[in-house]
């Protein structure tokens, strides 16, 4: 059976202070969770402090984004070596923001994908339509080459997650309704079989993502394909973060 994964995607928020306290409060509210996987996504900056933080807990650490070259000449980018080393267990990867925002396309976010992969980082790749795309009736082609094309030369045996979040949800407080989703999920799932085993199909963890809150998180993570949800503005504040994970509502 897929064990679920709660990840809290801080995003550009928190300095290392903030950070710091942020998941030495989270580690004393999720102690007891042992059912399910929790994960933190903080930004660069703050990953070699929230590590040390990190030690004894069994909370996961992961990157909002990585390079794919190993080192050399790309001012600015991280690799996944640099995330090795600080013992980054996942990586996001082709968040709509990155792709809306800082131009990412479907070629580049496959090679980012094989490069996590190879070095045994688990990505998690992100997909999901815009309003636009959803009311003229494209979501599943609209995700179908998000995924055909993000997945290439993925192997059977790699690991990976998928996280659907349609970009209308995400920062909007509009969540998809957990039928939505749902349904969405269960087309993923269908184009993993596709391009997969009906075996690992089965087996791929697939998230939801877009306002997922305290108040909404049960219904949601309830849904048969989902297993998991990518949380944005909700995991910045260890009492709603913890609340989503406990499934407790507000
Ligand atoms: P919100 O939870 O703030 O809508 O963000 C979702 C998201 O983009 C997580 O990656």
């Amino acid at each position: 059976m897929r064990r679920l994964l709660i990840a809290g995607n801080w995003k550009m928020h928190k300095t290392v202070p903030e950070a710091v306290s942020l998941v030495r409060e989270l580690k004393e509210l999720l102690k007891d969770v042992k059912d399910r996987d929790v994960l933190v996504c903080p930004p660069f900056t703050a990953l070699y402090p929230v590590r040390e933080e990190l030690k004894g807990s069994s909370i996961y650490l992961g990157a909002q984004n990585m390079f794919y070259e190993e080192e050399g000449a790309y001012t600015g980018e991280i690799s996944p070596l640099m995330l090795k080393d600080l013992n980054c267990s996942f990586v996001i990867i082709g968040h709509s923001e990155r792709r809306r925002i800082f131009k990412e396309d479907d070629e580049l976010i496959n090679k980012k994908v094989l490069s996590a992969v190879r070095h045994k980082i688990t990505p998690i790749l992100c997909v999901g339509e815009t309003l636009e795309e959803r009311e003229s009736g494209e979501t599943e082609k609209v995700v179908e080459r998000q995924l055909k094309r993000g997945l290439r030369g993925i192997s059977e045996d790699d690991e990976f997650v998928i996280a659907y979040e349609p970009v209308w949800a995400i920062g909007t407080g509009k969540s998809a309704t957990p039928q939505m989703a749902q349904e969405v999920h269960l087309f993923i799932r269908g184009v993993l079989g596709e391009l997969f085993s009906k075996e690992k199909a089965f087996q791929v963890r697939i998230l939801y993502g877009g306002s997922v809150k305290p108040e909404n998180a049960k219904s949601l993570l309830e849904m048969e394909d989902i297993d998991g949800a990518l949380v944005g503005g909700a995991s910045l504040k260890a009492d709603s973060f913890s609340k989503i994970v406990k499934f407790e509502e507000a």
